[in-house]
Parts: structure tokens; sequence; C-alpha cells
């Protein structure tokens, strides 16, 4: 008998971690939603194989239900936008500006000036100073001049500083620097701004979630940004690429640091290109407690994003493990919010979660939605996130005072010292879900009686949620 409920509780234990929070989530609620209620963009590319019309059709359907911002992987990069010397390929950047119109899709341009994917004919120029300039200026009016007011903004600048310790600008394997040093840099901001005036102007670089450090990366461009600023060069935004592997525990911490010292200079920071691999040998070793891990740094960074009032942009490289540059290209594998079948992983709960804990009222933003991007019907309407009241309430009781959170549609809880009381329901039961704040499911049960008890739940912060018929009301509480 004791094999058997064990089996038994194997069992729903195992189905439980595999349905994880998302499904219980997804239905009702997306991290887009959740994003543009707090002013803010999460996005992901649009893989090269979308463009190629390649690709399953479950991509397209998540990539607009669940992101506000895009970028193509690879589609306006300089080789693609100007293959031959002065002639233009915009056709599947359009297609992209073109979806992204049609479903309020904020875009970012990626990227104007960058050593890599470079056609040949620019190489050929090589070390011909007045000549590069030429052909980066007009390479800017075009692609900026064709795609003006579409796009919101523009890394204009990608990987100038080099990967050593003492960090400097790259001066081999670049093109523009080599041949014209590093005024490159702030003319192409220069140029850039002056067609198109209204853009934000990013310098983009991985590896600044390294930290402040002397010498490091990070601190180079935090020095440059000033020098910029200084001079007048238009720049606005700094993206941190942010592609690291499972164990880099301390970058979190890092672009939060990097945030506080941007905001100095009236900068924003921008997660431009976040992937979090494992190991390429460890795929099908792959655990449920290593994918909590991957979610815990996810919810990490997303709470350094709320959190920073100068941060704007969370973007993924990548939604789906089934299609990476990490697998093709890095010896890591199974670094995004997707697995290969389309199916959310703990990663994607985790950012959920954060969202919900982070109140709109107190999430700041560098960045206003324009009227028409916000959509109309988003699929949430849950105001009750919107509550300062309540969150501050909770996060600074001490005593067993009774909280009280009011939610939609009448639906309200009041905690109690260990009891949660259950208000407003019809006549149905309510089904009162806890969730750690890792969004792993703690329990869930019937309430009948309109009260549960937490006596034996562990202190802590947790996210409850309850649902009766169609509604539902999720809320951050304390336990002490
Ligand atoms: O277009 C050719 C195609 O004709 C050919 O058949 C195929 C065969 O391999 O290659 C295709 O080009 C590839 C291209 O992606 C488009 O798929 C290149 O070989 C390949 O090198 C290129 O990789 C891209 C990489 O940038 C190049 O640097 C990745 O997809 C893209 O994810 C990656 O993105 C970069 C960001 O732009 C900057 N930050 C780092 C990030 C990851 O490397």
């Amino acid at each position: 008998m004791k094999s058997k409920n064990s089996l038994f509780g194997f069992l729903i234990s195992a189905a439980l971690l595999n349905a994880g929070l998302t499904s219980a989530f997804a239905a009702d609620e997306t991290i887009r939603s959740l994003a543009e209620e707090r002013g803010r963009f999460i996005g992901t590319i649009l893989n090269s194989e979308w463009f190629n019309d390649n690709i399953e059709p479950e991509f397209e359907q998540i990539h607009k239900t669940q992101f506000n911002v895009v970028v193509a992987e690879n589609e306006m990069k300089f080789d693609a936008t100007e293959p031959k010397e002065n002639e233009f390929n915009y056709t599947k950047g359009d297609k992209m500006i073109a979806y992204a119109q049609a479903n309020n899709i904020r875009v970012r341009g990626h990227a104007l000036a960058w050593h890599s994917q470079v056609p040949g004919w620019v190489n050929d120029y090589k070390g011909q100073k007045e000549k590069l300039l030429k052909v980066l200026k007009n390479h800017i009016d075009s692609v900026v001049g064709h795609w003006k007011g579409k796009v919101a903004e523009w890394d204009v600048v990608n990987e100038a500083v080099n990967d050593e310790y003492n960090a400097g600008w790259r001066s081999q394997g670049s093109v523009w620097y080599e041949g014209i040093g590093a005024e490159f840099l702030d003319s192409a901001f220069v140029w850039t701004h002056a067609i198109d005036p209204d853009a934000e102007l990013c310098y983009n670089d991985y590896s600044l979630e390294w930290g402040m450090r002397e010498n490091s990366k990070a601190s180079f461009v935090v020095e440059q940004v000033k020098r910029w600023k200084k001079n007048g060069i238009p720049i606005t935004c700094v993206g941190t690429q942010t592609h690291i592997e499972i164990a880099h525990e301390t970058t979190p911490q890092n672009v939060r640091d990097f945030a506080k010292a941007l905001a100095e200079l009236d900068i924003t920071l921008n997660i431009t290109e976040l992937d979090i691999g494992f190991p390429k040998g460890s795929a099908g070793s792959l655990g449920a407690a290593d994918y909590a891990k991957q979610g815990h740094l996810y919810r990490q960074f997303m709470d350094v994003f709320l959190e920073e009032p100068n941060m704007g942009e969370f973007v993924i490289w990548g939604l789906t493990d089934a299609h990476s540059w990490l697998d093709e290209q890095q010896g890591k594998t199974e670094g995004l919010l997707y697995d290969k079948q389309y199916k959310p992983k703990p990663a994607f709960d985790s950012i959920m979660v954060s969202l919900k804990s982070h109140p709109a009222s107190e999430v700041k933003t560098p960045y206003t939605f324009k009227k028409d991007t916000i959509p109309s019907d988003t699929t949430v309407q849950d105001t009750t996130v919107k509550d300062t009241t309540v969150r501050d309430t909770t996060a600074k009781d001490t005593s067993n005072a009774i909280m009280k959170f009011t939610g939609l549609q009448k639906l309200s809880m009041h905690l109690a010292g260990r009891t949660l009381f259950i208000t407003g329901t019809s006549a149905k039961p309510s089904t009162v879900e806890l969730f750690d704040m890792q969004g792993r499911p703690v329990f869930s049960t019937k309430c009948e009686k309109g009260s549960i008890d937490l006596k034996h739940t562990a202190e802590g912060l947790y996210v409850v949620r309850i649902r009766t018929g169609s509604t539902s009301y999720m809320q951050r509480i304390a336990i002490k």
C-alpha cells in the first residue's frame, strides 16, 4: 500500500513539475501584457527561419502574443541590407516592419556599424579612411532613412570594444576602426540622429554583464558614454547583450550596478540579447533542478530590469530552443524560454512571477508607449496589479494585522495571521493556489468555506492565485 501511495505521490509531483506554473498562467495572462502594464518592453528576435517562411506556426503565434519588441536576427545587418555597394535590399526588413505594425510591436534595428557581417565589398576598401567614411554614411543615410519613424531604436554601433582584460577599442578585425579610427563611432551616432532624430540610439556589446571592475568592458563603456555626452554625441542607450551560462550567477547584480552607473549619465540600459545556456554536453541529462536554476537566473534579471528605472527593454535572443544560435554556434544549449516543442519552461514562469511581483505603479519606465502601440484589447485586464496600497502594506507589515487585497470583480483576500480569507467569490468554490517566488507550485486546494489555513506553510513570500469560474486574481503575500 505504502509503495502505491508513494508512486501516486511521485506521479502527482511529476505532473505538477511538468505542468509548471505556465499552463495555469498562460490561459489568461501574457508576459507581454504584464510588461505593457508596467510601461516596459519584453521581446525576442525573429529568427532567420521566420523570414524564410521555414518555421513552425506556433512560433509566430507565441511571438506576437508574448512579446512587444522585436529584432531581426540577421536581416537588418549590413550584409543583408547592402549586399552590393549602394544597392539596398529592404525586403526582409520590410516584412518584419509590417508584422510589427500589424501587431503593435516595437522594433529595434540591429545593427548599423559592426565589424562582423559586413559584405566583402566593404572589406575591399580596407584602410581607405575617406572612402570608408563615405560608405558608412551612405549606409546609415539610406537604411535609417528607409525605416525612419518605424524603427524605434537602433544599435548604432555593435561590439566595438575588444575582448582583452584591459578593455579598449577593438583595433583588430574591424574594417571600421582600422580604416577610420574611433571617430567612426561618434560619426555613426551623429549621422543616425541627423536622419531620424526621434529614434533611440544605442551602443550595444557583449560581456558588459561582467561588472564594473577596473579596465572591464563595462567600465570602459561608461567612460566612453561620459565622453560622448560631454561632446554632444547623441547616444541615448546602451545595450547589454548578456549571452551567459547557467554558472554565471553574479551577472544580474552586475547589470544592476551598470544600470545605476548609466542612470547617472541619463542613459537607458537595455538587455538586448539575453540567453542563459547550459553546456551542450548536458543536453538530455537536464532535470527539474537545472531548469529551476535557469528560471532563477532569468527571474533575477527580470527583477533587476523592473527595479532599475532607466531600463526599458528586456530582449531574449531567441524564442524556442528549437531555433537558437547557441546550438548552432556556441557549444551551449537550451538557453531560452520555450523548449524545442514550444512548451514554456520554468524560466517563462519565473519571468511571469517577477512581473506579477512588481506592481505597475512601482515600476518606472524610461519609455512611454505611443497611444497606438498599446493594443486596446490586451488579454489581461487585471487591474489588481496597480494596487499599490496592497503591496506596500504587505511588505511592511510585521504584525498579525489584517491585510486586505482588493481584486477584480469583487474577489478579495485577507491574510490574518496564518489564515487566508477569500471573499467575493460566487456560489462556486474557488481554487486557491500558492506558488513560491520562483513560480513553483506549493499547493493547490479548493476553498469551500471562505478561508485557508496556512499554519503549515513556511515563512516567506508567495504568490496566491484564486480562481472562480473565469475570474482569477493573483497577489503576493508575506507569511510571517
Ligand atoms: O545566409 C547564409 C546562408 O546563405 C547559408 O546557407 C548558411 C549556411 O551556414 O549561412 C547563412 O548565414 C548565416 C547567418 O547567421 C544566417 O543564418 C551565417 O553563416 C551565420 O554566421 C549567421 O550567424 C548569426 C551570427 O549573429 C553572425 O554573427 C546568427 O544567426 C545570429 O544569431 C548572431 O547574432 C549575434 C548578434 O547579431 C550580435 N550579438 C551576438 C549574436 C550571437 O552571435
